[in-house]
């Protein structure tokens, strides 16, 4: 087994999800756990992981030197590679200004971790850190550097010690995944067995035994998380499963009737609760997005619990939270014990935003797996693929597209900016090469030119992004003619929009979702 080390990254969970990848069993621990502790479980090998602090910062998480001494094989990335520098003596210092985005690495040596890419030219690599390391510790010598980072990759001359300034559990590291096996294969000598269908049966069997002869309610929202969660449900429970689907009025155009029609087949074990007005009256003037997400997660709390106790008593609340929600939700639940928890970027309802006094305890079974992962899962499970290919929509809908209070009207706006969106990118053919398409609706009104007269309408933003797991995510370079026909039917079909912007700033800095 490999051991990752985690210094708070927002990458952290990532690093594990590579070497799973890679088909080798992972354990995320603590930064700070003695030497003694993680030796005792008999890592083949460990990964320091990346983190916000600053290797000079009080507090800031050192790894137990003995680490060093175990002959175990080390791979430090970022942070990782900082503490690891700074303990053997190396200078780390501000980098003048936080560095971000692809670089060209330059590559000295091909062997172990760099081996068998040199065909792919200098590695694209994503960086994102303020430190680093200015002089490589004693001991230890570069093996790779970027215009910025002139030591962006080391190893040590005697002992397997390694580290990486840029993060190759990324997807904009092209190659990342590769060095990472690179890691595992070659300098730890692991080959492992680890499946999606493993995780399939054992998730099935775990459910089993934590239900039991209970019962579970699920919330359905038609994306492919809830699905899954669904399907897995089903398959461990069967009977004992009831879904809620609830109408909150901030779904897309159809979506309604979507769901109802693909899970037709649950029969009475589908309950669809139209709870339109029950939201909106709940939003009314909210304008700060993290309240909008507190106050629809509660909600949609609530009415499970309503919606649940008609049903009799049920124990469990299954939801198809996934890592990144928790993750980047700041819920330190997951790496086991007192670890950093990332910095809070947005608190997803379905983490978040959850009451403090609950009635049922939860269940969810993906919240280790990442997107793409699910897909898989969901294949595995045998769903259909047009379920299977849909986009990721938010839980909180379209209240966090439009910026400002939720209105009947804005909320008109933007579901038909979003219908449109959709239209045309299916229509271009285009709908799997994008990870997420749809329309902002913005608060900021613009003078136009209609016929003769002077318009003052609102401004409608497009976002198309491309994306492995939604971690990180480019803008899509979609065609011009298709950009042109979704801003003129938006403000050709929609009489209080006269203008429409396309949003090309990538994740990070950005993020997906402009709320
Ligand atoms: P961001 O905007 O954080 O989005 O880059 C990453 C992915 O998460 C989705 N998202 C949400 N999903 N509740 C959800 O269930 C939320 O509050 C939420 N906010 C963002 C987003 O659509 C993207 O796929």
């Amino acid at each position: 087994r490999i051991v990752v080390l985690d210094f708070g990254a927002q990458y952290r969970q990532l690093i594990a999800r590579r070497v799973r990848e890679a088909h080798v069993y992972c354990e995320v621990l603590p930064a700070a756990t003695p030497a003694a502790e993680v030796l005792a479980r008999n890592p083949r090998g460990i990964i320091f992981s990346g983190g916000p602090a600053s290797v000079y910062a009080p507090g800031a998480p050192r790894p137990d030197p003995e680490l060093y001494r175990s002959g175990v094989p080390i791979l430090g990335i970022c942070y990782g590679l900082q503490v690891m520098a700074y303990q053997f003596g190396g200078r780390v210092e501000a980098a003048g200004q936080r560095e971000y985005g692809g670089r060209k690495l330059e590559v000295r040596d091909w062997s172990d971790l760099f081996a068998g890419l040199e065909a792919s030219g200098p590695l694209e690599v994503w960086m994102s850190h303020g430190d680093h390391v200015v002089e490589p510790p004693q001991g230890f010598e570069v093996i790779a550097s970027t215009e910025a980072a002139p030591v962006a990759a080391v190893r040590h001359r005697e002992r397997p010690l390694y580290g990486v300034q840029f993060h190759p559990e990324v997807s904009h590291t092209p190659q990342g995944t590769a060095v990472i096996r690179n890691f595992l294969y070659r300098v730890c000598g692991v080959h492992g067995l680890w499946q999606m269908s493993t995780f399939l049966e054992n998730q099935v069997e775990a459910l089993r035994r934590r239900i039991g002869q209970e019962r579970v309610v699920l919330g359905l929202s038609g994306g492919v998380d809830s699905s899954v969660t669904a399907a897995l449900l089903d398959r461990a429970v069967g009977d004992r499963l009831t879904c809620i689907f609830v109408d909150h009025g901030l779904l897309r155009e159809g979506e309604v009737e979507e769901v109802r029609e693909a899970f037709a087949f649950l029969g009475d074990r589908l309950v669809v609760v139209d709870a339109r007005e029950r939201f909106l009256a709940g939003l009314e003037g909210v304008v700060d997005p993290e309240e909008k997400r507190r106050r629809i997660g509660n909600a949609f709390i609530r009415v499970f619990e309503e919606e649940a106790r008609k049903l009799g008593p049920v124990r469990f609340l299954a939801q198809g939270t996934l890592y990144p929600d928790v993750i980047e939700s700041g819920d330190p639940g997951q790496a086991g014990g007192p670890a950093p928890a990332a910095s809070v970027i947005k608190s997803h309802h379905n983490v978040g935003g959850l009451p403090a006094d609950m009635a049922m305890e939860l269940v969810e079974p993906l919240r280790e797996l990442f997107k793409d992962e699910v897909r898989e899962l969901a294949r595995e499970l045998g769903l259909p693929q047009r379920l299977i290919g849909r986009h990721p929509f938010p839980g909180p809908g379209l209240a966090v597209r439009i910026l400002g209070p939720v209105e009947p009207q804005s909320l008109q706006i933007v579901r038909r900016a979003d219908a449109i969106v959709r239209e045309e990118l299916e229509r271009a053919g285009l709908h799997d090469e994008v990870w997420q398409a749809f329309a902002v609706l913005t608060p900021l009104r613009t003078v136009g030119v209609m016929g003769d007269g002077r318009t003052y309408g609102y401004l409608v933003a497009v976002r198309a992004v491309t994306s492995v797991d939604g971690m990180t995510a480019d803008w899509a370079r979609l065609p011009h003619p298709v950009l042109e026909r979704m801003a003129s039917r938006i403000t050709g079909e929609i009489a209080e929009v006269n203008r429409v912007v396309y949003d090309i700033t990538s994740k990070p800095p950005g993020t997906i979702e402009w709320e």
